[in-house]
């Protein structure tokens, strides 16, 4: 069996009154692609910031790489080899791909944001890196295009690409295909098969999308009112009468 990456045991949080989250567990094992869905307010988004470290959970355990980082700042678990994608204020939109791109990798390596005051060589290791994570994601075209100036796929496909300018072990995304159109989410899936594939980085992922959910991910966690309701494969899980129930359009599952 391959080694086990990320392990969340019991996870809870509540706020106030709500239970968001509640005894949550989970496993992700190297070189996987997982996903975590649900119905609106299941909890998912609540539970993905408690892997990542932007809340602390008041219930249970997370570790990774064998690491109890249950109460780890987000940045030490950067460092450990966790990558996210950013928050939609840390992307930059009037700067062009290539700045956001540089921006992300020379933070991942500690350095403040000064281009002008970098040596030849060091302005060249930065080239190289950015040009692969262009090439990576296929932005090579609009490296100087501002952010803001492209189509929503793209912008997302820059998050992607920032997230792996920390190098990371695993990559965790929460609806990396919200809001896309048809031909956007095929290219956003490729990607990440490739982050898989190419790379071979762990993917944890949460998303509405079922279609892209069964064809993705090997493993997947079903969230319902803050609770695990299931956990298998896609074809575990499409064949689950109780998710069915709760969530999936029983016309959408039969479709794949
Ligand atoms: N910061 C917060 N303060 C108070 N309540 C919150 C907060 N964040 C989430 N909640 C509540 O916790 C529950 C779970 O929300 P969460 O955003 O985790 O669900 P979700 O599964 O990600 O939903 P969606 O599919 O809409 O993204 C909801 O009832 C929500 O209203
Ligand atoms: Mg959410």
């Amino acid at each position: 069996m391959s080694d086990l990456l990320l392990e969340a045991k019991g996870v809870g949080k509540r706020f106030g009154g709500v239970h968001a989250v509640e005894d949550v567990s989970l496993r992700v094992y190297a070189g996987s692609i997982n996903a975590i869905i649900g119905p609106n307010g299941a909890g998912k988004t609540t539970f993905f910031n408690t892997l990542s470290g932007f809340y602390f959970p008041d219930a249970g355990s997370v570790s990774f790489t064998g690491a109890d980082v249950t109460r780890a700042p987000s940045y030490d678990r950067v460092r450990m080899g966790m990558g996210r994608t950013f928050q939609t204020s840390s992307v930059f939109p009037e700067l062009t791909v290539y700045e956001n791109l540089a921006v992300g990798i020379e933070s991942a390596d500690n350095l403040s944001f000064r281009f002008r005051t970098l040596s030849r060589a060091q302005r060249a290791t930065l080239d190289q890196k950015v040009d692969r994570l262009l090439g990576f994601v296929g932005l090579g075209a609009v490296a100087h295009r501002p952010l803001a100036e492209l189509a929503h796929g793209s912008q997302r496909l820059c998050e992607i690409a920032m997230s792996l300018s920390t190098e990371p072990k695993l990559v965790l995304l929460d609806e990396p295909m919200a809001g896309l159109a048809q031909a956007e989410t095929s290219r956003v899936v490729s990607v990440i098969r490739n982050l898989h594939a190419e790379l071979g980085l762990t993917v944890l992922f949460v998303e509405h999308n079922m279609r892209v959910v069964l064809s993705l991910a090997q493993q997947i966690t079903v969230l319902d009112r803050g609770r695990v309701l299931a956990t298998g494969t896609p074809t575990e899980i499409s064949a689950n009468a109780e998710v069915r129930e709760a969530y999936i359009g029983k016309e959408v599952i039969e479709h794949v």
